[in-house]
This record gives C-alpha cells, structure tokens and sequence, in this order.
C-alpha cells in the first residue's frame, strides 16, 4: 500500500516553555561544553560531568513524563534542545540522543509500568546511562540476519543470552541496554525479541572502545554475552516483536540524528559566515566573491530546507500514527546537508579549516558519522522509496 503523503505545514510554533529550554540550552551548551568540546576530542575522554549536568536540566529525558523523572516536554523541545547540544558539541548530543530516543523511547512506548520505573527515572535524570543494541559485527544494515541467541531456560525464568553486538553507541559506559536478539531463529525477523539487559551481572562483557574518526568522545564498543541470564520480566514488548519496536525506535532516533546534524551544520555555517565577512583577499573581504557567495547561498538553503523537513517529521509524529517516511526524509537530507556544509565551511576557512586551532576539522570528522548510523543514507533511501512505491 502507498503511504498518502500527509499534509506539509509550513511553519511550527514555539511555545513560551519551548523559548525558555531554547535560551538555557543555548546559554548551557555554549558556557559548558563549546570550551571543552575540543579537549574531549582529543582525549577521547567519555565528558560524564557535563553529562550529568545535562541529566539535572532535564535533557537526558527531554519527552519522559515529569513522575517519571523526566522534563515531559515534547518532541519539538527535543529537537530543539539537540540541535543546541550538537552546534557546541556532536559527541555530547550522540550521547544524549541514545538516551533519550533509542533508549527511553523504546522503553516509554513498550514497556511495563515496572520497567519504565526501574529503567527509565535513573537514565532520565541522567544518573545512569542506556545504550541500544542491535548491530552484530555480520548483520549492520541488513538487522534482520543476527547470530545472537537468548534461550528460555528449562524453568521459563530466563533466557540465556549468548552472542557479541556490535558498534554499541555508549556501549563501555551504559548501566542498561535495550537487546535485540533472536529467540526464534526460523522465524526470521519475527523470530527477534527485545530485552533489557544490566550491565553489572555476570556474562556482560564490554568490548574494547572503537577508535573512531569523529565523535570521539562518544565511547563506543563491542558487548559480548556469555550465558547472560535475564529474568523473563525484562523482555521488552513481547517475544517475537523486537524488530519492529527496534524499527518503530529507529523512526524516533532518526528525527534526532536529523537534528544532531543540522546542530552542526549550523556551527560550521555561522563560522563561515564570520570568516568571510573578515577575511580580506584581493583587497576586500572574501564574502565579497560570487564563488564564497555561491557557497553561503547553498549553504544556508540546505540548512533552511533540513529544518523544515525535521519539522515535518516532528509534526507527523506528534499527530500520531507511523512517521517512517519523514523521519527517513529528514534524516537522510539533514545528514548529507552537514556533510555538504561543514565541507564548504571548511574550504572557505582554507588552510586554517583544516588546522585543529579551529573547530571546523572537528565538525567535519563529527558530520560524518550522521550519514551512516541509524541508518546509512542508502537506508533512508531504501526506506523512502519502498513506500512510495507500495514495497512494503
Ligand atoms: N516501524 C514499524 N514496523 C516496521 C518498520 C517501522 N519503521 N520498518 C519495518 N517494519 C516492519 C515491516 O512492516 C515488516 O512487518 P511485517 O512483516 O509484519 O509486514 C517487518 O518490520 C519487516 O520489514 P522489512 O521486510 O522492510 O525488513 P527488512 O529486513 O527488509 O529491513 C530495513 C528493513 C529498513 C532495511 C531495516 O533493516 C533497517 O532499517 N536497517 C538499518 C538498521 C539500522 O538503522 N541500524 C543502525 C542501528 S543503531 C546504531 O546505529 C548504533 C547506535 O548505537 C547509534
């Protein structure tokens, strides 16, 4: 069945609250972590305090109900918030967006009134840290195809998890993880179920920390399972279901990353632009070539053009019902346009955008990485074309 594209509004109000989170994001993000983003790059350091700071604004549950230890706000305020965190820093906005979407989103919309309360108000508050895990090192974009199994044990008390996940974003640090194993392996995708696994029991093995090109101080690693026992309470939704919640969490993630990628490529653009207003070549400012004026013009359009397709995506998920087709839009426009953008305010910059005295190398290494998890640009385009050609 064609999806009918839903209607396109133009223009989005923000409330006073969503004002108010805008300005203190804004002030918090550029006081707090635009001054260390730099040196948790280098390092490769996971930033805990300023995460923890994050977690006491509210930030690390931006969309969890207040009784719940959240700031219950909605869905345009995360967005806005993310796109704040990622213009000072992408690897701080990484780690806030696996809490808050692939790990809190999951749990919120699936789970027990139990394990939301267990899982969700110490990962909200930022206390704790929650991962998702769906990746193995043989099964990336096709997910469907994984090795790892969990068993139900003779008792039917538990199901004995064995297997190693990989690329887990926050994987080293995470206190729980949303799983996705196969419990019924000749069921194919059907056969999948989701788990909520504790990082501090036998058999949780955390891999070693990737080096990575950008996002440096996002940790990330393999998880290895070795006969992890996990109590039947904490299957997430129910057996057999955990493709589709990793699928229906992924159209959430996806709306972030969107966001977490216009957030850089704003910072790019705005260093741009100041620099070819004061970079005098040819005895004027560089702003004043056509060929610097092509590349803002591009530029700001794209990013204009992002946002509105995060919008969308946003207002089609508050309207309820499936937004697959516009979070994969935004995501897949908004990601190619920080690639495009922090490219142009690299090249514009010259020699001093490629030096690490400047942020413009980091935002480019950082950009890079939107264009592929979550979802590769080639799976949003997957995505995007089998439903407007009635594939799925
Ligand atoms: N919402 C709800 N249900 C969905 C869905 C969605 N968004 N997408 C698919 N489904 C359902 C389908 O309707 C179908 O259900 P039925 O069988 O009942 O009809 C079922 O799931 C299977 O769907 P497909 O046949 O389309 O599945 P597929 O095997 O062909 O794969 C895919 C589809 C879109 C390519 C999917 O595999 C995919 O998105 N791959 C990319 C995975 C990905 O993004 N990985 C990144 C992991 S997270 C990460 O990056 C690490 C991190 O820590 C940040």
């Amino acid at each position: 069945m064609v999806l009918q594209a839903k209607e396109t509004p133009l223009t989005i109000t923000l409330t006073e609250e969503h004002e108010a989170l805008l300005q203190a994001v804004r002030n918090f993000a550029q006081k707090e972590i635009v001054p260390i983003a730099g040196h948790y790059d280098e390092t490769g350091e996971f930033p805990m305090e300023t995460i923890r700071k994050m977690g006491e604004m509210g930030l690390m549950g931006i969309e969890v109900p207040e009784e719940l230890g959240g700031a219950g706000m909605d869905t345009l305020a995360y967005v806005l918030a993310m796109i704040e965190i990622a213009k000072a820093d992408v690897s701080h906005s990484t780690i806030m967006s696996v809490n808050n979407s692939l790990y809190q989103h999951g749990l919120m919309k699936f789970g027990t009134e139990e394990q939301k309360k267990k899982y969700i108000t110490p990962v909200a508050s930022g206390e704790k840290i929650g991962a998702y895990s769906l990746t193995e090192p043989m099964s990336g974009s096709d997910a469907a195809t994984m090795a790892s199994r969990a068993v139900l044990n003779d008792a039917g008390t538990h199901y004995i998890i064995n297997g190693t996940k990989s690329w887990v974003t926050s994987g080293p640090v995470a206190d729980y993880v949303v799983l996705f194993t196969m419990t019924d392996p000749d069921k194919g995708n059907k056969g999948i179920t989701a788990f909520i696994v504790e990082a501090d029991k036998p058999g949780f093995i955390r891999g070693k920390k990737e080096p990575k090109l950008g996002i440096r101080a996002s940790a990330t690693s393999e998880l290895m399972f070795d006969n992890y026992e996990c109590p039947v309470e904490n299957v997430l939704g129910n057996v057999g279901e955990g493709f589709k919640i990793a699928m229906t969490v992924l159209d959430a993630g996806r709306i972030g990353i969107a966001a977490q990628a216009l957030g850089v490529a704003e910072a790019a653009y705005e260093a741009a632009v100041q620099y070819a207003r004061e970079r005098r070549a040819f005895g004027g400012p560089i702003g004043g070539f056509q060929m610097i004026q092509q590349k803002i013009a591009d530029m700001k359009t794209r990013i204009e053009a992002a946002r509105m397709l995060i919008y969308n995506a946003v207002l089609a998920k508050q309207r309820g019902g499936r937004y697959t087709l516009e979070a994969s839009m935004a995501k897949l426009f908004a990601s190619e346009t920080a690639m495009f953008v922090t490219d142009e305010a690299l090249q514009i910059h010259g020699g001093m955008g490629y030096s690490k005295e400047l942020p413009l190398e980091r935002y480019y290494r950082d950009a890079r990485i939107t264009r592929i998890y979550e979802g590769t640009s080639e799976i949003q385009r997957m995505v995007i074309a089998r439903q407007e050609l009635g594939l799925r």
